[in-house]
């Protein structure tokens, strides 16, 4: 354990460290991959070019460098984070590295006010953080290793069917090559997908939530096709998949990662939401818990910008069907002349508070929701607005957390 006197320089530097935020995190990024380009084939590079990863990492360690003296009060938080490393193949061995370039960017940007005192205390301060990582991460490792059909790094799964769900979102289905049993996973987790695209010197990961109810022969991932829009690049390896992965073709996965599951001990009612290709950690919780649990009322939102993008509506409206206790509303952006004519859609327009209020079947129930950030902050706003409380809140970003305050 550290002792009083570095505790207290970490603490009275991590408001310093705090000001030259960017300038800290964009020149650990810029050393950490000269010195180990290799570390690329494990980052997002869309994510590192937006600068959204950039600040997340470092603002994560002055985080828990304030509690340094009481970590474990933030396991939960470094619990989601680890879940994610584990997922993408984060190691022990590679924290000094993180660590070291992280500590040689602090000192190049504070320069001569990062004396050898603040110095020794943030590598020292940063050891402890980062073994509780390590321990966190080791201990998910060997669970995912020692479960039924499970694995610790990649296994190679065949696609055995290719659907098309919508005019961006295609679903893959996969069964593992070596024929063995398939781990259990929680509704809402997800897999990392590791790809080599001819011509490209880096390999890609990318995570992708399973779209079905565990329990199946396969899993199933939905994807979007990321396509450029303005500056904003197409997705290297959505388009890839779209494009070049064909039924009979093989892929990477880990084994399924993520604390933003379903609580399926919850009787309350059940509010799932999504927007866009958020829908997918939602479709493996809707049909967990109508095949599972056919008591909990379920409240099924999901906003698309229209009808030609919306992914596994019939699937949806299947299910409604059959089980009355499921309720289903489509919010349509811009709804087609199509969607108008077939009367396709609920509400119109944003989802705001007012409509909400109308179709929840009130506020002592469990909240689930994944989608856009913009939508994220207004179901998040209109939900605490409404008097939900934020215990019965769950909800999952795709790519890197942001705060929705
Ligand atoms: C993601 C923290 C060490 C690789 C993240 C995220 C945080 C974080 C907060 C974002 C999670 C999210 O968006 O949900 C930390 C802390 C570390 C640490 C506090 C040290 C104590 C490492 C190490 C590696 C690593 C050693 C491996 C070289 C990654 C990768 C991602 C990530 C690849 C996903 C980012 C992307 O590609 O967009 N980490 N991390 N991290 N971390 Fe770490």
């Amino acid at each position: 354990m550290l002792n009083e006197a570095t505790i207290q320089t970490i603490k009275s530097t991590v408001p310093v460290l705090e000001v030259h935020g960017t300038a800290i995190t964009t020149r650990f990024y810029q050393l950490l991959f000269t010195n180990h380009p290799e570390l690329l084939n494990i980052f997002n590079h869309a994510n590192q070019k937006q600068g959204r990863q950039q600040t997340a990492l470092a603002n994560v360690v002055y985080a828990a460098a304030l509690h340094i003296d009481k970590l474990e009060s933030i396991l939960p938080v470094v619990k989601g984070i680890a879940h994610k490393h584990r997922s993408l193949g984060v190691r022990a061995e590679h924290y000094p590295i993180v660590g070291e370039n992280l500590l040689a960017a602090i000192k190049d940007v504070l320069g001569d006010a990062a004396t050898d005192e603040i110095m020794g205390a943030w590598a020292e301060a940063y050891g402890v953080i980062a073994d509780v990582f390590i321990n966190v991460e080791a201990e998910m490792y060997r669970e995912s290793e020692e479960q039924a059909g499970g694995w610790a790094d990649y296994r190679a799964f065949r696609v055995v069917r290719k659907v098309r769900e919508s005019d961006v979102i295609t679903s893959f289905y996969l069964v593992p090559q070596d024929g063995r049993a398939l781990a259990l996973y929680q509704p809402g987790q997800y897999v990392s997908i590791k790809v080599n695209i001819p011509g490209d010197s880096y390999t890609h990961i990318r995570q992708y939530s399973l779209s079905d109810a565990p329990g199946q022969s396969y899993y199933r991932i939905s994807v979007k096709r990321e396509d450029a829009i303005g500056d904003h690049p197409a997705g290297k390896v959505s388009v890839f998949l779209h494009e070049h992965i064909e039924e009979g073709g093989e892929l990477l996965l880990t084994a399924p990662a993520g604390d933003f599951v379903l609580d399926t001990d919850d009787a309350r009612p059940l509010v799932l939401m999504s927007g866009g290709v958020g829908l997918t950690p939602m479709i493996s919780m809707l049909n967990t818990v109508t095949a599972s649990n056919p008591q909990r009322q379920v409240t099924f939102i999901h906003a698309a910008r229209n009808g030609q993008v919306h992914a596994l509506r019939d699937h949806v409206e299947e299910l409604a069907r059959l089980h009355p206790q499921l309720k289903v509303y489509w919010c349509y952006e811009q709804p087609s002349q199509a969607d108008e004519a077939a009367a396709a859609h609920h509400h119109t327009g944003f989802i705001d508070r007012h409509w909400l209020s109308e179709v929840l079947p009130g506020v002592d129930a469990g909240f689930y929701y994944c989608g856009p950030t913009p939508f994220m902050k207004a179901i998040h706003g209109a939900l605490l607005d409404c008097g939900v409380q934020e215990k019965d809140i769950h909800f999952e970003f795709f790519g890197p957390s942001q705060s929705l305050a």
